[in-house]
């Protein structure tokens, strides 16, 4: 055959909670025609499940039975929708309620041990765009492109406040900025202490501070890098 063969790979962007990450690997995902998979989804959703089961304390006490949500469990995305045991999921996650308590229930073993294989097999055939906080450290560390975006927390809590604006419309029903930014820290802190897959960076992973770019700007950023990679695999290949 002439001409080269498609090089497909793997681009894990990982970082703290607001930093543009899922934003910049969708639109990413797109101009190279790749799957996004959205992992922060994946461990809202577990959230939403025990929020729904009213299992909070339940965990607190006993995070052992955090068992009873992953059997079953199931977790898809379809385009832009996330389904989770069949229903669509996509504005309840979202929800601040969820963002509250996703930390605590990422934190668990079980949960964390079932995603990964679910994520493992997501991307096993490449041509994926993959965020979240551990993807460059633990589920992908062959990946050929490893992001960790970052973002000063004042910029980060602007931009959730707009989003949150902007998806629920009534802004007195929503945290004020100052609150938003201090959850924003403690989930950051929480993600980053915890004892299983915290979030820090690969040392192969390129950092990019997006406080002052634009979404463009950095899309464009990751784009490039990412077509450097392909080019370098389809030219060794
Ligand atoms: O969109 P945002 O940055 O607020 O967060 P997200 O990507 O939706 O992730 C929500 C939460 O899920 C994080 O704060 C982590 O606690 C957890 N998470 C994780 O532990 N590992 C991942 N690979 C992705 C998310």
């Amino acid at each position: 055959m002439i001409g080269h063969e498609q090089h497909d790979i793997i681009i894990a962007i990982d970082g703290p909670a607001a930093s543009g990450k899922s934003t910049t690997a969708r639109r990413v995902a797109k101009k190279l025609g790749y799957t996004y998979i959205d992992t922060g989804a994946m461990y809202r959703s577990v959230t939403l499940k025990a929020l729904e089961h009213d299992m909070l304390d339940r965990l607190k006490h006993s995070p052992e039975d955090v068992r009873i949500l992953l059997d079953p469990l199931s977790i898809e995305f379809q385009g832009d929708r996330v389904l989770l045991d069949g229903r669509d999921v996509t504005a309840g996650i979202r929800e601040n309620r969820v963002s509250r308590e996703v930390s605590f229930i990422s934190s668990l073993k079980p949960v964390r041990d079932r995603l990964k294989t679910l994520q493992q097999q997501m991307g096993e055939k490449r041509g994926v765009v993959m965020d979240g906080r551990d993807i460059g450290t633990v589920i992908f560390p062959d990946a050929e492109l490893k992001i960790f975006l970052v973002a000063d927390a004042a910029e980060r809590a602007r931009r959730r406040y707009a989003e949150l604006v902007q998806k629920n419309g009534n802004p007195a029903s929503l945290p004020s900025l100052d609150e938003l930014e201090r959850e924003i820290v403690q989930r950051d802190r929480d993600d980053a202490e915890r004892a299983h897959a915290p979030l820090r960076k690969h040392e192969d992973a390129i950092e990019v501070d997006t406080s002052s770019l634009t979404i463009d700007e950095q899309v464009e950023l990751v784009y490039s890098l990412a077509m450097e990679r392909i080019s370098a695999g389809t030219s060794r290949a």
